[in-house]
């Protein structure tokens, strides 16, 4: 077994010219997640002693978009091929090390078919190979029986050559004095005039160095996106494998083919989710939850036995137990809810922290707020959180009572059990226990008002 430390080579220079988009190819997103990152999270579970990603094309940007990762970066200016690519890596490649061969733009690409290649390259070069129904455009892996005499790219290649349909996925594995050695002997005399990565083969078998291909059967891990549409694909392949689990796990999915998970959705027992529902970032879901159709919720953790109705959306927020949420509720970073909470339609909170049983139901923003226990805030009210300078806080104290369509502004506190007459807009501190008004004096009635009328058009 091998347990040579390893170095892993991604290459990423490639323009992407197909994606028709200003942004490097790379940083195109599957999952949430740029293409690139899920090729560094393979690359960093297979424990290598460094990675090198060789950049080009929007290198700065992609640069920035890993800078908190530990990356060696390496500019190839311009893109001669991708034996070019790897000799400009040589400078990091540790003599006592092997190399793995990754390509930036293969997000699936599978772990466990990449530390099998890394075993097998102890003392050879080893190479991920594939069978394509139509192998056009790829490189043709000739074999002699088990050992590999080269690959041929399909420009390269003889009509005889065509007809082969094991084709090279660009991964491979090899020791690093071997590499070295090859990459120094490469020469760009074919038809693209590039410097072919793959050309490492011939001058293997010339120094009578043993050649294999591993042949992975999942084509999609082998899968490089060049164009929106392989970008879509691999999504809905990524998405779907991701309901695979969440079924296999217990979870019940209305339609495992109307499900969005845009990072980590972890789920309790017996959750169910409708249709068209997307998870961002880490999301949690206690025992029992219910997520009815389309809900978008980002950062968040359910507690068990929770129901969110339809067309809520919830990002960076905590909800507790037993709670109902929506449908068309807006819960904004900072909102935590403890259990037993109702937050119902066209309410949005910010920053505001829900204690046990309290009911915020209809139409409300309350932002920047604190609300005790079994308080209920009613129809149309406003914590008035923002002078147009600074945002104050709104205490709302246990079992108080907000009528409708009153408006809170802070800094202001109301006290444990008080009332708010409804339509009240409240300045100063109300005190507990007691009602407290602020509306127009006296209501007035004027006997025979006429309502306007329509004004008729002339014809
Ligand atoms: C390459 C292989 C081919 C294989 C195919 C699999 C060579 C010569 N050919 O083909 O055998 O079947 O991949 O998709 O290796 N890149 C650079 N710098 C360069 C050129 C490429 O970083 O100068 C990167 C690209 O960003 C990409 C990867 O290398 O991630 C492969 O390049 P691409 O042009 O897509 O591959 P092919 O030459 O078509
Ligand atoms: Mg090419």
């Amino acid at each position: 077994m091998s347990k040579k430390p390893l170095n892993i080579v991604i290459l990423a220079a490639g323009k992407g010219t197909r994606m028709h988009s200003n942004k490097p190819k790379v940083l195109h997103e599957i999952g949430g997640k740029p293409i690139l990152a899920h090729v560094i999270d393979c690359a960093k579970s297979l424990n290598p002693q460094k990675i090198i990603v060789v950049y080009g094309y929007g290198g700065e940007i992609v640069r920035e978009a890993f800078a908190y990762e530990n990356i060696n970066w390496v500019n190839q200016a311009e893109q001669l091929g991708t034996g070019h690519a790897v000799q400009q890596a040589v400078p990091y490649l540790d003599d006592d090390a092997n190399t793995l061969i990754m390509l930036g733009d293969v997000p699936l690409v599978d772990k466990t078919a990449c530390e099998s290649l890394v075993l097998s390259a102890n003392n050879q070069l080893a190479i991920l190979s594939f069978k394509k129904a139509d192998p056009t455009g790829y490189g043709r892996i000739v074999r002699d029986n088990d050992l590999v005499t080269a690959i041929v790219e399909h420009k390269d290649a003889t009509e005889a050559q065509h007809q082969i349909n094991e084709v090279n996925t660009g991964i491979m594995a090899m020791p690093n004095i071997y590499l070295k050695n090859w990459l120094s002997r490469l020469s760009n005399n074919n038809a693209q005039n590039e410097y072919y990565l793959t050309d490492i083969v011939a001058l293997a078998v010339e120094s009578k160095v043993a050649v294999i291909a591993e042949i992975t059967q999942d084509e999609w891990s082998v899968t490089g996106i060049n164009s929106k549409i392989d970008l879509s694909q691999i999504e809905r392949v990524l998405q779907s494998r991701i309901a695979l689990k969440l079924l296999q796990h217990g979870v019940t999915l209305k339609d495992p083919a109307r499900l969005d998970v845009r990072g980590t959705l972890n789920c309790g027992r017996d959750v169910e989710i409708d249709v068209n529902c997307v998870f961002e970032g880490n999301v949690s879901l206690g025992d029992n939850v219910k997520i009815a159709a389309n809900c978008v919720i980002k950062n968040a953790t359910i507690a068990a036995n929770t129901k969110i109705a339809p067309f809520t959306h919830i990002d960076d927020a905590a909800i507790g137990e037993n709670s109902r949420i929506g449908p068309y509720a807006r819960l904004r970073p900072g909102t935590i809810l403890q259990s037993d909470t109702h937050i119902g339609n066209f309410v949005e909170l910010k920053n505001a922290q829900v204690d046990i049983g309290s009911k915020i139901n209809h139409l409300s923003y309350v932002g920047d707020t604190t609300v005790g226990k079994n308080v209920n805030i009613g129809a149309g009210t406003i914590t008035c959180n923002y002078d147009g300078a600074n945002k104050f806080r709104t205490v709302i104290e246990d079992g108080a009572f907000i009528g409708s369509d009153s408006q809170l502004v802070a800094p202001v506190t109301i006290g444990k059990n008080a009332t708010i007459a409804a339509g009240s807009t409240i300045t100063r501190d109300a005190p507990a226990d007691a009602l407290t008004f602020c509306r127009a004096k006296e209501q007035k009635t004027i006997v025979g008002w006429k309502r306007p009328q329509k004004i008729k058009k002339p014809d």
